[in-house]
């Protein structure tokens, strides 16, 4: 632990303190400054009153139960997350209001459903899904561009109750084909392939790719995206989707689930290689989920609320797809880049939709601060009254653009902490009752408690750099790392002991309670808001014949907030170049996806390593952020990181 304490900063920030505007303050859906006592003196009250908004079938008997770490939530309750999404809010009048639009990439192409709609579909894809054998408890992998039906797989497959396990369409075939090989998934849900910036890309080359291994999979349903473009089936594994959903019934009776069987896994990168599979559940996952959409953003039965995130995160499982359709709001999703056709692409969503609510990445803030005004400035963002953000820590200068130029100096800004683990907001404001701070996620939600430990385990007083805690189970919290419970144990609660949560973050409390969380302290980076492993980079690097060794660390990024940069020492007396440099980030990129490519190469002779060999990534680090690496003296080779540096100069 103590090694990791030099990562994090200190620095007090002078920033500007916004109070909610009096009109939006007056008509917040929470607006009373009680409601933090309240929910901290009677949390397990105070989640059941936010579980009583949902439709269950047979009510709890048990609001929690806590055995460190192992949380049950409204422990026997039964619910069915895709009827609270869509079946309830038809049979309460609102039929007719729309669920979901969809914003393909090329201009002329949308589709609204209204909720009657969604629920047809729905129940057409989880009956499709029955035909192919899928049952409750198996779990069905998408792997999927932003369409349409992803988000109502998701909801067909929560009907049936078959956990879903979505991977990012950008990962590589290798990625899927593991998280296939881990979840034993029987049926892949993909696509030909999608429409990025004005280009066809192809997907099934990649799904078809990661079938080969992945013996689990007997049914693949492909989503004919690209007018079924030159691919061919398998006539007796693979189905079109339109040619599954074609004839199906559009009555399908939700299961009735458990509060705490799996609604779905969702990998993410960890310290090793290997990726974590991480597991919620229904019940909780709901409660937390709807109440924190509600709530953090404000959401009133018209509004036009848009998650800019791609549902392959838990940004978009949690807030484009549950949270807010369990609400019954009306949820926008976009197919494609920021920047086609024009760099002005979000505004004129906005403004064609009429957005209110827009919850967004610093990562995408700090692009379009770079394009400058004159995009937004296009297009009529009048409509909004709501900003978010959500990620990464968004720097103050970002967050003052992200106001004064989107949110025309009106809107509050929510700068929502959380994480895939946590599946729900966990550190935010609410809009009608904090004073916001640029930079600053301000405070856990009502009832929850978070802390800032030194290595030792000791609450650290104001304004000092530690480790971001959270002290209380919360409903929409991971249950486990999938078949790997001595992990989830390692990983979350060994650091402090089983009833308290490590994070990963470093952090800071202010002098005010308020909460600046500087980034992960581990060794997962986090490029322009997505999270990758440096070990599974680096692994991916040895895999290349020419590699010896291999060390990724982060280098900070204006843009990116880091990008990946690999020191390599190649094999024998193999020389680096360009084209070597070149050849191994494909190769990255091919074993991970785009995303994972190291933005450089450095080749070495040597790495900085301790006696016992160990690489010191904390030095190369440094060394990327043009910072004082301190004393070298412990090390084996000490010359070494003048020489790194000499040549980074
Ligand atoms: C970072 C995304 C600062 C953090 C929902 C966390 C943030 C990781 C913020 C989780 C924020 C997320 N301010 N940092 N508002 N939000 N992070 O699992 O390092 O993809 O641990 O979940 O993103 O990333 P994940």
């Amino acid at each position: 632990m103590a090694e990791k304490e030099s990562h994090i900063k200190t620095t007090l920030e002078d920033t500007n303190i916004y109070p909610p505007p009096e009109e939006f303050k007056k008509n917040a859906n929470i607006n009373d400054p009680e409601i933090y006592k309240y929910a901290e003196e009677n949390y397990e009250e105070f989640w059941a009153e936010r579980a009583e908004k949902l439709d269950w079938y047979e009510k709890w008997d048990k609001v929690l139960e806590w055995n460190p770490p192992y949380a049950k939530w409204f422990v026997n309750g039964k619910i069915n997350a895709s009827y609270n999404c869509v079946d309830r809010h038809v049979e309460n009048g609102k039929g007719d209001k729309t669920a979901l639009i969809w914003e393909g990439e090329p201009t002329d192409e949308s589709k609204k459903l209204t909720f009657s709609e969604l629920q047809d579909e729905v129940s057409k894809f989880a009956n499709g899904l029955k035909e192919l054998g899928v049952g409750k408890g198996d779990i069905v992998t998408f792997y999927l561009p932003m369409v349409p039906e992803l988000a109502i797989g998701l909801l067909a497959c929560a009907r049936i109750g078959a956990p879903h396990s979505v991977v990012f369409g950008g990962f590589s075939p290798k990625a899927l084909r593991d998280r296939l090989q881990d979840s034993k998934s029987k049926v892949l849900v993909t696509a030909d392939g999608y429409y990025r910036r004005g280009k066809k890309l192809k997907m099934w080359e990649n799904a078809t790719d990661a079938l080969e291994g992945a013996d689990s999979v007997e049914k693949v349903v492909v989503v004919d995206r690209l007018e079924r473009d030159d691919i061919s089936l398998e006539e007796d594994r693979d189905v079109y989707y339109h040619d599954l959903v074609e004839d199906k019934s559009t009555e399908c009776e939700p299961e009735k689930m458990d509060s705490e069987d799996m609604l779905f896994l969702m990998y993410t990168s960890g310290t090793t290689g290997k990726p974590k599979g991480v597991v919620h559940t229904t019940g909780g996952y709901l409660t937390g989920t709807s109440t924190t959409h509600k709530w953090v953003f404000d959401i009133k039965d018209d509004d036009m609320y848009w998650c800019t995130a791609d549902i392959g995160w838990i940004t978009g499982h949690s807030y484009i797809v549950y949270g807010p359709l369990a609400n019954g709001a009306t949820t926008i999703m976009y197919e494609g880049s920021p920047d086609y056709p024009d760099k002005d692409r979000f505004w004129q969503i906005v403004e064609k939709y009429g957005v209110t609510v827009l919850y967004t990445a610093p990562t995408a803030i700090r692009l379009f601060m770079k394009w400058g005004k004159k995009y937004p400035e296009r297009c009529d963002l009048s409509t909004l009254r709501l900003l978010g953000s959500v990620g990464e820590p968004i720097n103050p200068s970002a967050w003052e653009w992200y106001r004064d130029v989107i949110g025309s100096g009106k809107c509050p800004i929510v700068d929502t902490w959380w994480q895939t683990e946590t599946g729900m907001i966990l550190i935010t404001p609410l809009p009608g009752l904090t004073d916001l701070k640029p930079g600053s996620a301000t405070r856990p939600f009502p009832g929850l408690k978070a802390d800032i430990y030194d290595a030792g385990g000791k609450s650290l007083p104001a304004n000092q750099g530690g480790y971001l805690v959270i002290n209380r189970p919360w409903p929409a919290m991971l249950r486990t790392l999938y078949e790997d419970p001595e992990r989830y144990e390692q990983t979350y609660w060994s650091e402090y002991g089983p009833d308290v949560y490590f994070a990963g973050d470093g952090a800071r409390v202010d002098q005010d309670g308020y909460f600046w969380v500087v980034g992960r302290i581990d060794d997962v980076l986090n490029v322009a808001g997505h999270r990758l492993s440096t070990m599974e980079m680096e692994s991916a690097l040895v895999d290349h014949e020419a590699v010896a060794e291999a060390a990724v660390v982060g280098k900070p990024d204006d843009l990116k907030g880091h990008v990946p940069v690999a020191y390599v020492i190649l094999e024998g007396d193999r020389k680096g170049s360009d084209e070597l440099a070149q050849e191994l980030r494909a190769h990255v990129g091919k074993i991970i996806g785009p995303i994972g490519k190291p933005a450089a190469i450095r080749f070495s002779e040597d790495l900085p390593k301790t006696r016992s060999g160990k690489i010191m990534r904390r030095i190369l680090k440094k060394l990327e952020a043009g910072e004082d690496y301190g004393d070298t003296s412990t090390l084996r080779n000490p010359d070494i990181v003048e020489q790194l540096k000499s040549k980074l100069e």
